[in-house]
């Protein structure tokens, strides 16, 4: 079945190109629509009410522009309102949700630690992956400040060392083997975090599990695009283009605009 829409993708900022750039690399002829709604960064503190308007407002400028399936590229945003969004629209969604369970499912000290927004790890959603899994230890720890810096285009700074350390040193003395990153911004931080944890930590994030459930959407209920020409790929943002223009090594233009 052959489906010429775009594939719409959006997150509370830049952290969801780090989806993007996954579901770009496997599927290369699908023209995609990328939302940063940096403006309103970050969601992991704000209330679902709140995350569910912003996700509403976000998913209805897709739609505008005749996105096929809509990736909600942000951990935060699916978990508190994903439910809500496949039940008012009618187009597909694919979430992204904290690698809760290869982490569990491979561990052998029987530890593993989260990393993610407040929002997600407070979740009914989040509560009720992590509940399955009583025999492993669960490790969690809220990434507070860690999205305003990258957004802030300070990934590799002094500030982000210190809280990384903070964050990330109790879980190496309580002996985890696996790091689940549940939020999307933080594999942008991955080379900082092996500064600080030991290599025998594995990381995991989401972000091919994502590219590979939206290519059997697409293949099984919307529609592929199958042309040979080079995809056409749109960036939009609500605040200053530079650190988005940057993440995506100034491959793309971005177009500037309020929404
Ligand atoms: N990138 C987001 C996530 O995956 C949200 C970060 C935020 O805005 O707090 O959770």
């Amino acid at each position: 079945m052959i489906n010429k829409n775009p594939i719409g993708l959006f997150d509370s900022g830049i952290g969801g190109t780090s989806i993007w750039k996954e579901i770009h690399q496997l599927l290369p002829s699908e023209d995609t629509i990328y939302l940063a709604d940096s403006k309103n960064a970050p969601y992991g503190q704000k209330s679902k009410e709140e995350i569910i308007e912003l996700s509403c407002k976000n998913t209805e400028f897709l739609l505008d522009q005749n996105c096929k399936l809509i990736v909600v590229a942000c951990n935060t945003a699916t978990t508190n309102a994903i439910k809500e969004l496949r039940a008012k629209y009618n187009v597909p969604f694919i979430g992204i949700e904290p690698a809760i369970k290869p982490a569990a499912l491979h561990s052998k000290t029987q530890k593993i630690g989260i990393l993610a927004t407040k929002g997600t790890l407070n979740s009914e959603l989040f509560y009720k992956n992590v509940e399955q899994y009583q025999d492993i230890q669960i490790i969690e720890q809220i990434g507070f400040g860690l999205v305003e810096l990258i957004e802030g285009g300070k990934i590799d700074s002094a500030e982000m060392h210190e809280l990384l350390l903070k964050y990330l040193n109790p879980m190496v003395q309580a002996n985890i083997d696996y790091l689940v990153l549940g939020c999307s911004h933080y594999p942008y931080l991955i080379p900082q975090i092996k500064k600080i944890i030991p290599k025998k930590i594995t990381i995991i994030d989401s972000g091919e599990a994502v590219a590979r459930q939206t290519k059997k959407v697409l293949e099984e209920v919307v529609g592929m695009n199958e042309n040979t020409h080079l995809s056409k790929n749109l960036f939009y943002t609500n605040t200053n283009p530079e650190v988005l223009k940057e993440i995506l090594e100034n491959k793309y233009p971005i177009i500037a605009q309020d929404f």
